[in-house]
């Protein structure tokens, strides 16, 4: 049996036309986590959305009990830190690439009332982030290369979630463990198995056949249940 996962729909799959409604309604199916891409244009190829989306969000994920989770793919993460705690991050990101001080962001971040996180690119060692493991509050997986929505899982990302989950456990962190990217009711049981405690899902909760909310409980169910062998 996997342990029980959070869920943070990410909103880059959302219709932002009808933003507000869509993270409610996958705030009543239970969403713990609010995913929120933001993207420079330069860190990665594609722009999306940045503190004022954040600012807009976040009383309505508070008053549901849950975060506000704000994934950075911007370089000098260092510099927007301030902004989106005040606009009600809870959880900032940063990539392990993007910042030259990567341990003086995640203590920024703690200092100014968030929990940090640290996350890599697919193809960037594991080793890059371990001098920042005991300042994160949150390691994320990412199982696609940064940048957009809807790609396909990586499958070396189960093994590198289980690596990752080791040394946690090893060092009697209590961070979460986060996977992003190309997650789906089919890989979510790998993922929570290998020791993944929060899964992001776009694509899977904002644009499947069913309604944000089945697509939610969906995906925690699939989580919750044993995994297939691949
Ligand atoms: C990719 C983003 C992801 C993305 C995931 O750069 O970090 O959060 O929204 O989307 P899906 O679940 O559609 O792969
Ligand atoms: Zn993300």
């Amino acid at each position: 049996m996997a342990r029980p996962v959070k869920i943070a729909p990410s909103i880059l799959a959302a219709d932002f036309l009808r933003l507000g409604d869509q993270v409610a309604e996958a705030l009543a199916a239970g969403a713990e986590f609010i995913h929120v891409d933001v993207m420079d244009g330069k860190f990665v190829p594609n722009i999306s959305v940045g503190p004022l989306v954040v600012e807009a969000l976040a009383p309505m994920v508070h008053a549901a009990g849950a975060v506000v989770d704000v994934h950075l793919m911007i370089d000098e993460p260092e510099r927007f830190v301030p902004q989106f705690a005040l606009a009600g991050a809870d959880i900032i990101t940063i990539q392990v690439e993007a910042s030259r001080d990567v341990l003086g962001t995640l203590k920024a971040i703690r200092t100014h009332g968030a929990r940090s996180g640290l996350t890599l690119r697919p193809k960037t060692p594991l080793l890059s982030i371990q001098a920042g493991i005991p300042l994160a509050d949150l390691v994320l997986v990412m199982s696609v290369e940064p940048g957009f929505g809807g790609q396909a899982f990586l499958p070396e990302s189960p093994a590198r979630v289980h690596r990752i989950r080791e040394w946690l456990d090893a060092a009697k962190s209590k961070a979460e463990l986060e996977v992003d990217g190309g997650i789906s009711t089919k890989n979510a049981a790998l993922l929570a198995e290998a020791g993944a405690s929060v899964l992001v899902a776009g694509v899977c909760v904002f644009r499947a056949d069913v309604p944000i909310a089945e697509a939610v409980r969906g995906l925690r169910a699939a989580a919750e249940s044993p995994a297939q062998k691949p």
